[in-house]
């Protein structure tokens, strides 16, 4: 089922030219775009909420439209039970096909499909919070969300109010059926001026009034330089197109996300999109590859599978306490960064050095890009932030454990690696 819907997701409606739904009373002569820009609310995100990457689960890929409450609550209960909550996982969002297709006639309100959540969205808040949890919800930046539900393009501030209300802690906010009118010019001067930024900056301002903090990511697949501006806006942002478990997801998204590190530090957050650990044929070491990125550019790490299917082994990858640990660090909030490991390293299609400080020292990740194993090798003086002479010890943070003897500045440091696996290393 997830696969199905990933590809659907892939190659319609993330392809920015679908769909777009004509404007309902087409041309509009009262605003002028400057206009627009001019009046649109500016409210930054609140601080309460969102400094460090999101950890915990989405819906999505395990279930696609096909949900209930059993299914998010019994996540919930799973985050618990495997021990996933003690290791910081905190958030169980739900995404596209919660709500019915029409909204209260009466009142406009979001109304929850009663046959998938007969205790409806603040029935699900409750348990969910009561585990020690906190739920998301998911709307669309546009007339309808991707699966065809209403989206909340101009009723950004009531359905803020009926999120918060339920409970809600975070907001996934998609980008279809945008209309005709409030798709972007080719080019501005300033992308936070354009219509896709006015369009989530409304449900910015409208989620910032709210009493509880509500976390936002924008999910607008890397268009507008969502970059530029992302962090006046919401917490987080999606960089791309949807994630899918292969290999070549991991590698593009890594190529696409290394361009825009220095968007990255507390409270601004590059979305590399939900987790495929668990699903589709990754091999063991693909999927640490998978978590190692994830963690190393800070991206929210939002598990995507059936929790209960998954291996002991993929429950150590998801829940190492070293590399989430260089994820949620509080004095550190900007993201590991490629170094040139030795004055010879070889091309390869994305970066495979790359080096990051947090509280407890300097880190070292090195993916293995290629289909077979090979040695990667680095000079201890090439990694950036190390001061002092040495010696250095390194530490494994897959295993936990120092590695023995010491290293000075000029040694290089050899490490034969696994096809398409990263090692990590804390160096102090
Ligand atoms: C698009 O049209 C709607 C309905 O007339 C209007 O409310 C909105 O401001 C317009 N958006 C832009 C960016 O012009
Ligand atoms: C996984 O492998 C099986 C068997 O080769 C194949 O049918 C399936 O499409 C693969 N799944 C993905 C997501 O690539
Ligand atoms: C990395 O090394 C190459 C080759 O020695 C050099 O051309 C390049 O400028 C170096 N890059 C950085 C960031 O130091």
């Amino acid at each position: 089922m997830y696969h199905l819907w990933n590809l659907l997701w892939a190659c319609l409606v993330s392809n920015p030219f679908y769909p777009h739904v004509p404007s309902s009373t087409g041309a509009n002569t009262a605003s002028t775009p400057s206009q627009i820009a001019a009046a649109a609310p500016t409210t930054p995100p609140s601080t309460l909420t969102g400094r460090l990457p999101a950890l915990g689960w989405n819906h999505w890929n395990a279930y696609g439209c096909d949900i209930n409450e059993i299914k998010i609550i019994s996540a919930a209960n799973e985050l618990v039970s495997l021990g996933l909550k003690d290791a910081g996982y905190e958030y169980i969002n739900i995404d596209d096909c919660w709500s019915l297709m029409q909204r209260n006639p009466k009142t406009n309100e979001l109304v929850p499909d009663p046959s998938k959540f007969p205790n409806g969205i603040s029935g699900v808040a409750a348990e969910v919070h009561a585990l020690g949890l906190k739920l998301g919800i998911y709307s669309d930046a546009g007339t309808a969300t991707c699966a065809g539900y209403p989206g909340s393009l101009g009723t950004e501030s009531l359905d803020a109010a009926t999120f918060s209300s339920w409970g809600i802690d975070y907001l996934k906010y998609d980008n279809c059926f945008v209309p005709k009118n409030w798709t972007d010019s080719p080019d501005y001067d300033d992308w936070y001026n354009s219509n896709s930024a006015i369009r989530y900056r409304q449900m910015g301002a409208a989620l910032a009034e709210q009493s509880i903090p509500i976390q936002l990511d924008l999910c607008i697949w890397g268009d507008a330089n969502v970059w530029d501006w992302g962090a006046r806006v919401g917490h987080s942002w999606r960089m791309s197109f949807d994630s899918s478990p292969t290999w070549s997801y991991i590698t593009e998204i890594i190529a696409i996300n290394v361009q825009y590190l220095s968007s990255i530090d507390f409270f601004s957050h590059n979305d590399m999109d939900m987790m495929e650990i668990g699903n589709g044929n990754l091999t063991i070491q693909e999927q640490r590859t998978h978590m190692a990125a994830w963690v190393l550019f800070k991206s929210p790490i939002l598990l995507g599978t059936d929790l209960s299917l998954l291996s002991s082994t993929q429950i150590s990858i998801i829940t190492n306490p070293e590399l989430l640990a260089f994820h949620q660090d509080s004095t550190v909030g900007i993201p590991a960064a490629p170094f040139n490991a030795s004055a010879s390293s070889s091309a390869s299609s994305i970066p495979e050095y790359y080096a990051g400080s947090s509280s407890k020292g300097v880190h070292v990740f090195i993916i293995n890009t290629f289909s077979t194993s090979a040695t990667k090798t680095f000079t201890i003086a090439n990694v950036p932030g190390l001061s002092g002479n040495g010696p250095f010890v390194v530490h494994d943070m897959w295993e936990g454990s120092d590695l023995p003897g010491t290293y000075s500045l000029d040694s290089s440091f050899s490490i034969r690696v696994d096809p398409h696996d990263t090692v990590a290393y804390r160096i102090t």
